[in-house]
């Protein structure tokens, strides 16, 4: 028995990384769990996978009917499907500023608006957006990534705002450097790996990477009822990076 028992949990980009363990973490918690994403990328069998790309609004669309049509409704929505950019300003094109903010923000909006619907039937409806480090302190060569993490921030309290009334409560992780397959592929792009690896863990004040797992953790207690009274808040995952 756990404290998602009965609960439908949407876990967008479920597929790697911070999104597949908060999934196995809430599916181990006792809630149904729908992944969206890309691809299945080798899911447990108890988890059902819907695959769309969230810039396409008619994918995300039929992923979250196909959800609805499963399960019976969704209660959790566990929005994280993002992608990186790295440079600043002068290196970064318009294609990938759009890209970037179509996927990161505008995505996510999709992802919101498809299940509001459904949220308003639940009775213990909750969204998580996943933000950053990234969208509150000034991190160098990071400036499109930045900008859309700020704006995963911003969403998230204008959200909770709109939506408070109608019991649906939304918050936010910020998470420090994690250590996932995205940052694992950052690494081995890099020209010394192990400098840069060094380098990352020392920008964390704690001296290490966050752990997937301690971001999931996060995350499920702003999805879980324990968190009833708390909306529109951003919750630093990142070894003290913001404090500092
Ligand atoms: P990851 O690359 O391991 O996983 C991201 C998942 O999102 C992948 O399964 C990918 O297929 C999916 N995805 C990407 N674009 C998609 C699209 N258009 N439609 C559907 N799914 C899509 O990355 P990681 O590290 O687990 O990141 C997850 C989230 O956490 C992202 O929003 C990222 O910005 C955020 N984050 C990551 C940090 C890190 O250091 N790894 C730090 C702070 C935030």
């Amino acid at each position: 028995m756990g404290d998602f028992d009965g609960l439908v949990a949407l876990v967008t980009g479920g597929g790697s990384g911070i999104g597949r363990s908060t999934a196995e973490l809430l599916s181990g918690r006792g809630a149904r769990v729908a992944v969206l994403d890309l691809a299945a990328n080798g899911l447990p069998e108890e988890m059902l996978f819907v695959r769309a790309d969230v810039t396409d609004d008619q994918s995300v669309r039929d992923a979250v009917a196909a959800v609805v049509e499963h399960f019976g409704g969704i209660d959790v929505v566990v929005n994280n499907a993002g992608i990186g950019a790295q440079g600043d300003v002068a290196a970064a094109t318009d294609d990938e500023w759009l890209k970037v903010l179509d996927v990161n923000v505008v995505g996510m909006a999709r992802v919101a608006r498809a299940c509001l619907p459904h949220l308003r039937n639940s009775r213990a409806a909750a969204i998580v957006n996943t933000g950053s480090i990234a969208g509150t302190a000034g991190l160098p060569q990071r400036a499109v990534y930045s900008a859309s993490k700020g704006a995963v921030h911003a969403f998230t309290r204008a959200l909770a705002a709109d939506h408070i009334r109608e019991g649906i409560r939304v918050n936010a992780v910020a998470p420090g450097t994690a250590d996932t397959p995205w940052v694992r592929r950052l690494l081995d792009s890099a020209p010394d790996p192990a400098a840069e690896l060094a380098a990352l863990e020392a920008r964390q004040p704690h001296g290490r990477l966050v752990s997937a797992d301690e971001i999931a953790g996060a995350i499920a207690y702003l999805a879980s009822p324990l968190s009833g009274s708390t909306t529109g808040t951003v919750l630093a995952v990142d070894g003290g990076m913001d404090a500092l």
